[in-house]
C-alpha cells in the first residue's frame, strides 16, 4: 500500500506521465483526505488546483471563491505561470452561468471579439468549473488550455469530479471553522458569566456586612429615643459600630480600587521590617493575653525593605490578629524572620485549630471565612486576608500558607530584600 502510495504521489509530480482515470480519482480522493487536517483555505484551494491541473492536463487556472462572511468573489489563487489578470467575473458571464447551473462551463475555442481578444492570445480552450454543495455555492475554477481542448467525455467527469472533491473540502473546513467560533464564543460567555457571578456575590455579601452595623445603629438610636434611657451608653454604642463600618469601608476601598491606582497610594520608603513587627506584635499581645497565648518574635537578622509602614503595619495585624483569633487558648504564635538570596522570608505559625483543605486555596478571596460555624459568633468578615494579600503583592512579594486541622497555620510572606549599594 505504501509502496503504491509512493508511486502515485511520484506519478503526481511528473506532469507529463499519463495517469489512468482511476489515478486521477485517487489521486483526488488523497487531496480530499489531507485536506481535512489543514487549516487555510488558500492551501487546500492550491493543492486541489495543482491536481487539477495535473488530471485534465490544463496549462494554469485560477480561483474565484467567496468567504463565509461575505459573498463577494475573491481571486484567491491564480497559478504561477499565469500569463494575465482575470478579470473580475461580470453578471451574466461564464463564472456566473457555472455557477448558476451548478455545472462546468466548456469553451473550446475563445472567440476573437474585442472584448475577449485580450485573454485569446494566450489561451485557446478553458473550463470553469462551479465549486458548490446542495445551495451553497462558494465559487469557480477556472483551468485554461494553451492548445484547443475538445473536452473528452472522461475530462467532462473529471471536471465535475474536481468541483465536487473542491466544494467538500471547502465545506468540511467551513464547518471545522463554524464549529471552533461557537465553541470560543461559549468558552468567552462562561467566563463573562463567571465574572458577573464573582461582581454579583461580591456586592451581594457587602451589602450584607453593611446592613449588619446598619440594623444594630438603628436598635440603639430607637433605645436611646425612648423616655428614661441613657443616651450616653447608646452613642457609645453607636460610636463603635460607626468605627467599624469606617474600617470595613476603607477596607473596600482598597479592595475595589484598581491595582495600579492602589499601587500609586504606597509610598516606598527603606522600611526596617524588625521594628513594624515588633510594634504590630506588641500591639497585639494586648488580646492575646486575654487568650493566654504567647507572641514570640525571633528578631534575627535584622532586614530592610523598600515599602509602606502604614500598609505593611495593617498585613502583619491581619496575619498576626488571625493567628490569636484561631489560635489555641493558652497556645503560642512564633513569628520569624529569613534571609534567602533576592528575598526575605516572614513566618508567622500558630497551633490553633488549623484551616481545611477545602478552604484552604479560598481563604485569600473577599469575604472567605473557613469553617464558619466557629467564626460565626465574631466580627470578622473575611476581608483580611484579601488585605494582605493585595498589600504584598502591592510590595512585590507573595504569600502563601500551610495549615493541618488541630495542629496549627503557617503564612509565609516573602519580599525582595533592598539591594543595597
Ligand atoms: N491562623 C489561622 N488559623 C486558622 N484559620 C485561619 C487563620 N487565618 C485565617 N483563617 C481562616 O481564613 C478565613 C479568612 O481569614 P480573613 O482574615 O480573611 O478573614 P476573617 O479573619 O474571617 O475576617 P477579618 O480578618 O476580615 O476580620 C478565616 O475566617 C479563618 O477561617
Ligand atoms: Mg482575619
Amino acid at each position: 500500500m505504501a509502496v503504491e502510495r509512493k508511486i502515485r504521489s511520484s506519478l503526481y509530480r511528473h506532469h507529463n506521465i499519463f495517469l489512468h482515470m482511476e489515478d486521477k480519482v485517487t489521486l483526488l480522493n488523497e487531496i480530499i483526505l489531507e485536506c481535512l487536517n489543514e487549516t487555510d483555505e488558500n492551501l487546500i484551494v492550491k493543492r486541489f488546483m495543482e491536481a487539477g491541473l495535473n488530471v485534465l492536463s490544463a496549462d494554469f487556472g485560477f480561483v474565484w471563491l467567496n468567504s463565509p462572511m461575505s459573498r463577494e468573489l475573491e481571486l484567491i489563487y491564480k497559478s504561477p505561470n499565469l500569463p494575465y489578470e482575470p478579470r473580475f467575473p461580470r453578471k451574466g458571464g461564464r463564472n456566473y452561468t457555472a455557477m448558476q447551473n451548478f455545472t462546468p462551463n466548456f469553451v473550446i475555442e475563445t472567440k476573437k471579439t474585442a472584448d475577449t481578444f485580450y485573454v485569446s492570445k494566450f489561451l485557446e480552450s478553458f473550463v470553469v468549473i462551479p465549486l458548490f454543495f446542495k445551495k451553497a455555492v462558494y465559487g469557480t475554477m477556472v483551468l485554461c488550455f494553451k492548445e484547443k481542448e475538445l473536452f473528452s467525455k472522461e475530462k467532462r467527469i473529471l471536471s465535475v469530479f474536481i468541483g465536487n472533491s473542491v466544494a467538500q473540502a471547502i465545506t468540511i473546513h467551513r464547518l471545522i471553522e463554524k464549529e471552533q467560533n461557537a465553541f470560543l464564543l461559549a468558552a468567552k460567555q462562561e467566563t463573562d458569566l463567571k465574572y458577573e457571578k464573582l461582581r454579583t456575590d461580591f456586592i451581594a455579601n457587602a451589602m450584607h456586612e453593611i446592613r449588619t452595623p446598619l440594623a444594630i445603629i438603628r436598635g440603639h438610636v430607637d433605645l436611646a429615643l425612648m423616655k428614661g434611657s441613657n443616651g450616653m451608653n447608646a452613642l457609645k454604642d453607636i460610636n463603635h459600630e460607626v468605627g467599624h463600618l469606617t474600617n470595613m469601608l476603607m477596607d473596600l476601598t482598597l479592595l475595589t480600587s484598581t491595582e495600579g491606582r492602589f499601587k500609586d497610594r504606597i509610598s516606598f520608603r527603606k522600611v526596617h521590617l524588625n521594628k513594624v513587627i515588633d510594634g504590630v506584635a506588641d500591639r497585639i499581645a494586648v488580646i492575646a493575653n486575654k487568650k493566654n497565648i504567647d507572641i514570640k518574635f525571633i528578631k534575627n537578622p535584622s532586614v530592610y525593605i523598600m515599602g509602606d509602614v502604614s500598609y505593611l503595619e495593617k498585613l502583619f495585624a491581619n496575619l498576626i490578629k488571625n493567628a490569636v483569633t484561631y489560635g489555641r487558648e493558652g497556645g503560642s504564635i512564633k513569628i520569624g524572620i529569613d534571609k534567602k538570596n533576592n528575598s526575605v522570608e516572614i513566618k508567622i505559625s500558630d497551633n490553633g485549630v488549623g484551616i481545611n483543605k477545602v478552604d484552604l486555596p479560598h481563604i485569600f478571596e473577599r469575604f472567605y471565612r473557613a469553617n464558619k460555624s466557629h467564626t460565626s459568633e465574631t466580627k470578622n468578615i473575611g476581608l483580611g486576608l484579601a488585605i494582605a494579600k493585595w498589600v504584598v503583592s502591592a510590595h512585590g512579594g507573595t504569600i502563601s500558607v500551610e495549615s493541618k486541622v488541630g495542629k496549627g497555620t503557617i503564612f509565609t510572606v516573602s519580599f525582595p530584600t533592598l539591594k543595597l549599594d
